[in-house]
């Protein structure tokens, strides 16, 4: 299913953009350790667009899959596509806590087991996707 593909290509942009932001701020390594040069503020506005962009892909997605023919397979794909949902929904909440509450490291480690656990959930969704389209 192509919009399975694209959910998985968008989460996979949003953790690239990710790991810049984390390479314009003061986690990027000690402090003589050189930066992006990017504005901080600029990038991780734009980290969080992508994640509200995926956020309504989804939903594209979940809407296709309720209005399309019910099934097996089409019900487990559904499933699959709420778990990512909340999953996102979870680590997007971690994302801004951390962004307004100037990165406390504990915060800022969540976040990364939450960006495994994205990544996890949009493979688990993409290969659901291939299985459906068969
Ligand atoms: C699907 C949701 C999201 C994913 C998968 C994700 C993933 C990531 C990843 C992989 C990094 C880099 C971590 C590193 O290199 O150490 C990162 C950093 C960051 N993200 Fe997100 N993120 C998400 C949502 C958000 C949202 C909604 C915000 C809100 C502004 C946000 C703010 C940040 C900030 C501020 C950093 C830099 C943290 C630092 O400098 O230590 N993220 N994110």
């Amino acid at each position: 299913m192509l919009t399975s593909r694209a959910v998985l290509l968008l989460t996979f942009l949003v953790i690239t953009v990710g790991t810049v932001v984390t390479g314009s701020g003061p986690h990027a390594g000690d402090i003589k350790a050189p930066r992006t040069g990017f504005d901080p503020r600029t990038i991780a506005i734009l980290h969080a667009d992508m994640v509200i962009a995926l956020i309504f892909l989804t939903i594209g997605l979940l809407i296709a899959l309720r209005l399309g023919e019910s099934g097996d397979t089409q019900s487990k794909i559904t499933r699959t596509a709420v778990i990512f949902l909340g999953v996102v929904l979870a680590q997007g909440l971690i994302g801004y806590v951390q962004y307004f509450t100037g990165l406390p490291e504990l915060i800022v480690a969540a976040h990364l087991v939450g960006a495994t656990l994205v990544w996890l959930a949009a493979c688990n969704l993409a290969i659901q996707g291939r299985i459906f389209a068969r």
